[in-house]
């Protein structure tokens, strides 16, 4: 089997995330395959703070099993809407959350020195036609200037960090325009090093143009880019039929979307620092149990960890 690093070693990082429950059975997979790891859970708010305060078990487990292996980490998140108690922190008056949050930040970014960055904020842009900034708490607590503020913050309690931001519905016009702006904001504060485009694509409407059109926006900024949660379900992860239900032309358009994404990606990789896919294997995939719990094929392994469809069109050109 040719592996995925090797394959792209010219062109850019390859990475994929992982989650404490699935890596150890395919340790030596991840370890030949991949350059880069992320968690997908395990450094998330809920993710280190159990029921007795911080709880660092599963969040270690990977972070150690990155650097025995001499694989690079990305720190995945510290300010999400989600994986967080969302009600206790609406109770907390703005400056007790602010110093809880604060003191989050400096304790989960000095337990993870080597991370090669972080997704500082995660997903602020609101989807809605017409809206900028998402509703959160973090917006109701903090007003409209929370975004610059807390890179800001993050710059200076770990100064060696990388930063990032990290959206999703990147490749649609609307949506990619208020990232670009939110982008450009933390640019000008000089706060933001690299952009997170996450590219959960979809065959039901992605084009390879589309990707192109996002690249060439993106590019403006002039900050490197990342991929960060690329996967392609099939079905489309709106659709709720399983695997076996779809027709050989319905598998087959996602693995064609996924050679067609890597050679837009090969044609920008100048721009492109890293390519990670949300996930290892098929069984590990978020698009299970998205809408509600079916089979599907997402990602570079099937369920076998044996490589799929979409493996080969990406790794032979
Ligand atoms: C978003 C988040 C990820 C993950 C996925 C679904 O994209 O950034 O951390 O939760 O949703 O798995």
């Amino acid at each position: 089997m040719k592996s995925l690093k090797e394959v792209y070693k010219n062109y850019f990082k390859i990475g994929a995330a992982v989650t404490a429950w699935h890596y150890g059975s395919c340790k030596e997979l991840i370890a030949s395959q991949f350059d880069t790891l992320t968690c997908e859970n395990e450094m998330k708010y809920e993710g280190v703070h159990g029921e007795n305060g911080y709880d660092f078990t599963k969040a270690d487990e990977l972070y150690n099993f990155a650097m025995e292996n001499g694989l690079e980490m990305r720190g995945h998140n510290f300010i999400w809407h989600n994986a967080i108690p969302a009600a206790k922190f609406e109770q907390m008056t703005p400056d007790a959350l602010k110093a809880h949050i604060t003191e989050h930040i400096e304790t989960v970014g000095n337990r993870y020195p080597k991370l090669s960055c972080w997704d500082v904020i995660n997903e602020a842009i609101d989807d809605k036609h017409g809206a900028y900034l998402r509703d959160t708490v973090w917006k109701n607590k903090f007003g409209e200037h929370y975004v610059i503020d807390f890179y800001a913050l993050v710059r200076k309690l770990l100064p060696n960090a990388r930063l990032v931001y990290n959206d999703y519905n990147e490749y649609y016009p609307e949506k990619r325009q208020n990232i670009i702006r939110l982008v450009n904001e933390l640019r000008a504060e000089g706060v933001i090093d690299a952009v997170g485009l996450q590219q959960h694509l979809r065959t039901a409407d992605t084009t390879p143009d589309m990707l192109r059109y996002m690249f060439e926006d993106f590019a403006k900024t002039g900050l490197p880019l990342q991929i960060t949660e690329l996967d392609i379900g099939a079905p489309d992860r709106f659709d709720p039929r399983s695997l076996s239900e779809l027709s050989a032309k319905e598998v087959e358009a996602q693995a064609q979307l996924y050679a067609d994404a890597f050679a837009v990606y090969r044609e920008y990789s100048e721009l492109i620092e890293s390519v990670t896919f949300w996930g290892v294997s098929d069984e590990q995939s978020w698009l299970n149990y998205f809408i509600n719990r079916h089979e599907c094929t997402a990602l570079m392994f099937d369920t076998n960890h044996e490589p799929t469809e979409a493996f080969y069109r990406i790794t032979e050109f």
